[in-house]
């Protein structure tokens, strides 16, 4: 039996054209949601409003629904409908049904094939990471680089070409005072070991300095003047800055396992603002007040008397108006669908600013106007429920994070299992420490703040990644010890799942293309997260309640493909998030 990806999606479709055929009224919406498990996989709770509405019996309504509903080839043989409760109709899924479902999706290819009818033919730009240049990275930088990475795949998962653009913070004011200490007190020796932490030193100097001393914040001045004004020898300097900061960022990226297509920072559209001030002002969106040019939106309750400065008194232009010219690029040049900004809370009000700006502007240019969101997140905190500081007081280096992730990782890896030769327990610990730091990231709904503590994510109980790799390995230990090949099934020796505890798993494993729609379109990793812990944990009943490797051939057959589908929906999930697997740990 063939069953498609995504259950809720396709019974979607059957109920519109039966509950015509039942007579129900045309704009009938079915409000279909994964059901309680005690009562069915999917439950239909649309008919009790559309019945309440026309003063009818819900009740009657839904009956004459399930008659049309049992006569339909896609539901026949596939779900046991009923009515419950007022006027809820409940489908659960067949034995056979289920079976079918889990044939269908063998690997993550063939599931990402299925789920990538939610963005086929879709460009999605993903602006995550961002930071700014001549600075080392803390720890308040991780949420956007381990979201927006999560969301990448995700969205590619779903069938988006996704472009990922790294928007560096790589132009404006601090150049300025960088540039002057550089010039006056670089220590080569540090910058060779160090360029960030060198850099910063610099610009801190160079700050103090300016502060007690005129002259020097005048000497900075200049400098930026210079530079902003193309002087190459300027130029030149700011393309080493710029070159070691990269190179810098990149090994922290590359020990997270993150990439990006682009890294078309603030400087690259140092041409491309003038024009923006010019069109706006041409189609009368922004207008002077104070010196300034800004643009107000009359119809919002703040940003009408509050608004969003595209250019300031001195004539500079700013963060919005660098804003507005990447809008313009990324629809334009990227040929984006969709924009997805990744950035703490704190910008709130700029992209909203940002996008109502850019919905007048479009609309007035005719511009395609792309989906656009801002991915807000909360604040990783400390034990003391303030933003996580270290002892002193400074914000913790995402470099030294990322050290003791794995120190601390390789030291439980150690006590777990002290024969592992020591590459493997290299592996293993990055794996597991980093793969730790993200899940205690990403398994917290994104916009809320969160308490960092080693002990909770490094534990192997409860929603975390060490608990969840372990699984991942768990199940592939029982492969190994059956010797058998889990990439080699006889899938077509299974006979349907037929104990309480093999279909409460099959049912689990069919609910994954609902939680990946929800994901996707909340762009909310936790969604999976929760997904998965849920999973392994309904995994682990059936693996105490029913024995794989029992004498029956179908039996066996059978528990062996639950085994190596819940294997394979784990690792894919993981993936998603951006975590490494194991074959075992
Ligand atoms: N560089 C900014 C910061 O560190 C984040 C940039 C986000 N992206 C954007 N298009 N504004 O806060």
């Amino acid at each position: 039996m063939d069953l498609p990806f995504d259950l809720i999606t396709e019974l979607e479709r059957v109920l519109g054209r039966s509950a015509a055929a039942a007579g129900l009224p045309e704009d009938f919406s079915p409000d279909l949601r994964p059901a309680d498990p005690r009562f069915g996989d999917i439950q239909a709770n649309g008919v009790l409003a559309a019945a309440k509405a026309a003063r009818a019996n819900p009740r009657e309504w839904a009956a004459r629904l399930v008659e049309v509903l049992r006569a339909d080839p896609e539901v026949a043989g596939r779900y046991e409908v009923s009515v419950a409760g007022p006027g809820f109709i409940n489908f659960a899924l067949t034995p056979e049904a289920l079976l079918g479902w889990l044939r269908g999706f063998g690997s993550e290819e063939e599931l990402s094939r299925a789920a990538g009818d939610l963005y086929r033919g879709r460009t999605w730009v993903v602006d995550f990471a961002s930071p700014n240049t001549a600075k080392q990275m803390h720890v308040g930088h991780l949420r956007s680089i381990v979201v927006g990475e999560s969301l990448c795949r995700i969205l590619a998962f779903c069938g988006a070409a996704v472009i990922r653009d790294n928007h560096l913070g790589d132009w404006g004011t601090p150049y300025g005072k960088l540039f002057y200490a550089y010039r006056r007190f670089l220590d080569p020796e540090r910058l060779k070991a160090d360029p960030l932490e060198e850099l910063e030193r610099l610009y801190r100097l160079a700050d103090e300095k300016s502060k007690q001393d005129p002259e020097v914040m005048e000497e900075a001045r200049r400098e930026l003047v210079r530079l902003q004004s193309g002087d190459p020898e300027s130029l030149k300097l700011w393309e080493e800055v710029n070159r070691l900061s990269i190179e810098a960022l990149e090994e922290i990226y590359q020990a997270l396992d993150v990439r990006f297509d682009h890294y078309l920072g603030e400087s690259f559209y140092r041409d491309k603002v003038e024009p923006v001030c010019e069109e706006l002002t041409r189609l009368g969106l922004a207008e002077e007040s104070r010196g300034a040019l800004v643009v107000f939106h009359p119809e919002h309750p703040r940003f009408a008397t509050q608004p969003f400065i595209i250019r300031k008194s001195d004539g500079a232009s700013n963060y919005a108006t660098t804003d507005l010219a990447t809008m313009v690029y990324r629809v334009e040049n990227l040929k984006a669908d969709g924009i997805v900004i990744v950035t703490d809370s704190r910008q709130s009000d700029h992209f909203e600013q940002l996008w109502l700006t850019t919905r007048k502007w479009f609309e007035k240019t005719g511009r395609p106007l792309p989906e656009f969101q801002h991915v807000v997140f909360g604040t990783i905190l400390g034990e003391d429920g303030k933003a996580i500081k270290t002892r002193t007081g400074d914000p913790i280096k995402l470099k030294a994070l990322l050290a003791e992730a794995v120190e601390r990782a390789r030291q439980v890896v150690r006590e777990k299992n002290p024969e592992l030769p020591a590459d493997e327990v290299e592996a293993i610990a990055a794996a597991v420490g980093l793969g730790a730091l993200k899940y205690a990231d990403l398994s917290q709904n994104r916009t809320s703040d969160y308490t960092f503590s080693w002990d909770k994510l490094l534990s192997f109980d409860g929603n975390t990644a060490p608990y969840l790799l372990y699984a991942v390995t768990r199940i592939r230990s029982i492969f190994r010890k059956a010797g058998v090949d889990e990439t080699a099934l006889d899938v077509g020796a299974a006979t349907p799942p037929e104990t309480e505890a093999e279909r409460a798993l099959a049912r689990k494993l069919a609910n994954l293309a609902p939680v990946v729609r929800q994901t996707v379109t909340s762009l909310r990793p936790h969604v999976l997260c929760t997904y998965l812990y849920e999973l392994s944990g309904v995994f682990s009943s059936f693996y105490n309640a029913d024995r794989v490797m029992v004498e029956a051939p179908e039996v066996r057959a059978r528990r062996l493909l639950l085994c190596q589908r819940t294997l394979l929906v784990l690792e894919a999930g993981l993936h998603l998030l951006g975590l490494k697997t194991l074959r075992r740990m």
